[in-house]
């Protein structure tokens, strides 16, 4: 295969994808369309259905209905053209603990066609590639890190010099550096290969710091598409956090602000007000508060991150970082977020209407 070369469809795109097990819906008629050569960020909470997307996107899976064409290929009706243009590595793997990592690349490599020499020349360079061939000469697989563990995946889905990279969520459980480490290398394969590469996470600061696009996956259906920075425009361009000390407080200040920010979550202690202007909206929250005899711990002016589009639009945290939730109890408003999925709310007529001296 040629790599950069503009004339080879290196895009995914899918219409009214869905999947169902049973009686529940995991899928529920997605679009997607990803433009070759781009990072496409996949974004969702567990169970949200991002998986199940994936594999059948990589013909893992049949689709219940719908349509999908990866590197212009159908995927339900030329599966074998898919596989041959895409590498894929799966959120759960199956590695032989007792080879190494180069047995296993070479295995991997002869699998799809290539002669014995050529398949340890191509071993050679992938384990230099991900950073293991120093380790590949003392460890077996089994004994491997999960951080060696998902390097290797990369490796092996790399084999045949995919024009698309489906990851499903490969540095969940890895410590930063790790981390750090596997992006470095999705980038490098990104820019130098000019890959596509389709990511699922469930970490904002992936999606954010990697994808050129994300989509955002909650309970089987799309919620929001775009650039990370439009995602982020979406909750307003400013975040002013009120925090009381405790979460009593905050549902209480939640409730008094209601008319001055119609645009708000409350987290754990902690009120998130959306606005346009947030020096324009701060003196009549903190006179709202104040008239009200609620103690005022502390009040920042930031910029909205992934999280808050996140929390908006699922009304749940997204992971960041650590296992499993971080306790917080959400509440978003549903009169106020419900409804108004135009998602820009925060507008000047809203805000000025309550800063008024
Ligand atoms: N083979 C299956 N049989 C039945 N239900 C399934 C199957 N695979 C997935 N599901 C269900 O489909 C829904 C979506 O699962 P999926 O694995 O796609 O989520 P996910 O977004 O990848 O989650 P995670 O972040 O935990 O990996 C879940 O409710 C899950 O329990
Ligand atoms: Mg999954």
């Amino acid at each position: 295969m040629t790599l950069h070369d503009s004339k080879i469809d290196r895009g995914i795109t899918a219409t009214a994808l869905r999947r169902d097990f049973g009686s529940l819906r995991a899928v529920d008629d997605v679009d997607l369309r990803v433009e070759g050569g781009a990072v496409f960020g996949f974004l969702g909470p567990n169970g949200a259905g991002k998986s199940t997307v994936v594999k059948m996107l990589t013909t893992i899976l049949q689709p219940t209905a719908g349509q999908a064409l990866v590197a212009g290929y159908d995927v339900r009706h030329q599966g074998h053209e898919v596989r041959s243009a895409i590498g894929v590595a799966l959120q759960e793997v199956g590695l032989d603990t007792l080879m190494t990592a180069r047995e296993l690349l070479v295995l991997q490599a002869r699998l799809f066609g290539a002669s014995g020499a050529e398949a340890h020349r191509i071993a050679e360079r992938l384990l230099v590639t991900v950073d293991l061939a120093d380790v590949e000469a003392k460890k077996r697989v089994g004994e491997y890190s999960g951080g060696m563990k998902r390097r290797l995946d990369l490796a092996l889905a790399l084999v045949h010099d995919p024009l698309v990279l489906f990851l499903d969520e490969p540095t969940t459980g890895l410590d930063p550096v790790s981390r750090s480490a596997i992006w470095e290398e999705v980038r490098r394969l990104n820019r130098e290969r000019d890959i596509t590469v389709f990511l699922t996470t469930q970490y904002l600061e992936e999606a954010d710091r990697l994808a050129d696009r994300i989509a955002i996956i909650d309970r089987g259906r799309i919620v929001a598409e775009g650039t990370p920075r439009e995602l982020k425009r979406q909750v307003g361009d400013e975040v002013v956090e009120l925090q009381f000390g405790d979460a009593s407080g905050a549902e209480r200040a939640a409730g008094l602000l209601a008319d001055l920010a119609p645009q708000r979550q409350v987290s754990g202690d902690e009120v998130r007000v959306y606005a346009a202007v947030a020096a324009e909206l701060v003196p009549a929250l903190v006179r709202r508060i104040d008239d009200a005899g609620l103690a005022l711990r502390g009040l920042n002016v930031v910029q909205p991150t992934l999280d808050d589009v996140f929390l908006r639009l699922t009304g749940r945290h997204a992971e960041t970082g650590g296992d499993g939730g971080d306790g917080d109890s959400i509440e978003v408003d549903p009169a106020r977020t419900d409804g108004e999925d135009d998602g820009i709310e925060a507008d000047s007529a809203r805000t000025d209407g309550g800063v008024r001296p």
